[in-house]
């Protein structure tokens, strides 16, 4: 049997770079008319890469049985400026498995219930800082809510003064990746050049290093005083050892402090600035998750997440357009055949969330927000996957979806908010991330 072709973007390296960072989604939508679910692009940096958007591709490549895919942390060289050579995404084998091991468990099981409450009561402190009739933008008021959260039940800083600095650099200097240009010096590592403290680099450069010498005054800091029953995630990473009893050294506690700031602050905020805007939008998936939380005794924050109506808002949102459109490359083992595809052993791999999650046979109609499709059938997490999959799925997953059911329950029980956007809002670039346009502009009704 001879093997079908896999089809090559034709535009020019540069042409496909410069569309994929400014218009992300139109540029995908577009391979995916042209050129179907398996192509090659060269909009990844210097390499030419593999895009697959078939569940039956994602599931063979992810498959671990299969042991086809390696996910190397050089493919996330990219991010290096951004999180630091210490942190979980740069590591590949063995040290990232052994890292994984160490951060998953904060993130699961009892210790959730705990970072239940706060996360309510996070939420209802920064909301009571809206006056009746003011006007807000969703996304800027979700960050203000989930950096909180992070700095003070993942990070466990209690030290106003440290809180408010940190907040501060790191709002700073976020800002500066935000708009689809400014997001350029990410993507385009030409452009990483310090020409001094003006320059976008130099700024850029400069604001990381004074993050990093708050995270590491924390640190040493948190050391010296940890205290047993302490139950935020930094606490339990320098109470914890690796397997052979050695344990994370400070430079690799303050890079994935960033890495988790970075990983699980706005992309948690992005999306749940998209489903206030989904839930505003149409009345009727207003009425009916007020109905369904209305309908508990108590609001218990497992209860709430447990609400089948507000889980599927949630998957929704996640799916229609996913802040990660991609997950991270992978590199094939050896070679393999996708449905009738040669592929080369040493192809760089992405799986894209987004185009699979806009597959008409599974989605259908997939530009509607529609939670009933996920209450009406069970997808696989091959057809479904916003947290990506295999030996790198986000170490977050479990934690970001009770922040945002937690969140949006907590906002929902408590105020009346009104959407103030008239016409469609797009999504758009925001650093690494698809986001909002207009950040969605929401107000808080006078009751
Ligand atoms: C709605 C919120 C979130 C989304 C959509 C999301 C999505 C993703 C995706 C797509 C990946 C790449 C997976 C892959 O390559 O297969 C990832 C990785 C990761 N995420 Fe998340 N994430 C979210 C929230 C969080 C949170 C709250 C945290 C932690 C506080 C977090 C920590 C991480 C880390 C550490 C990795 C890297 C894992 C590794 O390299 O082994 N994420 N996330």
């Amino acid at each position: 049997m001879t093997n079908k072709q896999i089809q090559k973007l034709k535009a020019p390296k540069f042409i496909q770079q410069i569309e994929s960072t400014l218009k992300p989604l139109e540029f995908l939508d577009r391979c995916a008319k042209n050129y179907g679910d398996i192509f090659f692009t060269n909009s990844f940096g210097d390499l030419e890469t593999l895009v697959v958007s078939h569940p039956q591709d994602i599931q063979e490549l992810f498959n671990p049985v299969n042991k086809i895919l390696d996910a190397p942390g050089t493919a996330n060289e990219i991010f290096k400026p951004h999180l630091g050579e210490n942190s979980i995404m740069m590591q590949d084998g063995e040290r990232h498995q052994k890292q994984r091991r160490l951060v998953m468990p904060p993130f699961h099981g009892e210790q959730m219930l705990s970072y239940g409450r706060q996360i309510c009561e996070i939420t209802q402190q920064v909301m009571q800082h809206l006056k009746p009739g003011e006007t807000f933008i969703a996304r800027d008021l979700c960050e203000e809510i989930t950096m909180t959260i992070i700095l003070k039940v993942v990070f466990g800083i209690e030290q106003q003064a440290r809180f408010q600095k940190l907040e501060n650099l790191m709002t700073t200097w976020l800002s500066l990746t935000s708009s689809p240009l400014g997001a350029t010096i990410l993507l385009l590592p030409f452009l990483q050049k310090d020409l001094g403290a003006w320059s976008p680099w130099g700024k850029y450069r400069r604001l990381r290093q004074q993050i990093d010498e708050q995270l590491m005054a924390e640190i040493l800091e948190r050391r010296q005083k940890v205290q047993l029953n302490s139950r935020d995630v930094l606490s339990l990473l320098i109470q914890a050892g690796y397997d052979d009893g050695e344990s994370m050294t400070n430079l690799e506690l303050r890079d994935n402090l960033l890495t988790l700031l970075n990983a699980g602050h706005e992309t948690t905020a992005t999306s749940i600035a998209w489903a206030l805007y989904w839930i505003y939008q149409q009345p009727e998936i207003y009425q009916k998750v007020l109905h369904e939380l209305q309908g508990l005794d108590t609001p218990d924050p497992l209860k709430i997440t447990q609400l089948p109506y507000l889980t599927a808002i949630c998957q929704e949102t996640l799916r229609i357009y996913p802040v990660s459109v991609f997950t991270f490359p992978r590199i094939t083992l050896r070679s393999i055949n996708l449905r009738g595809h040669h592929i080369a052993s040493g192809t760089y791999v992405m799986p894209c969330i987004y185009l699979t999650h806009q597959r008409e046979d599974l989605y259908p109609q997939p530009k509607k927000f529609q939670p009933e499709r996920f209450i009406n059938r069970k997808y696989s997490s091959y057809q479904f996957l916003p947290f990506g999959g295999g030996s790198r799925q986000c170490l977050g997953q479990v934690f970001a979806l009770f922040e945002m059911k937690l969140i949006l329950a907590t906002i929902l029980l408590n105020y009346q908010l009104k959407l103030e956007e008239v016409a469609p809002v797009a999504p758009t670039r925001r650093g690494f991330l698809i986001s909002p346009q207009s950040g969605i502009k929401m107000s808080l009704e006078r009751v």
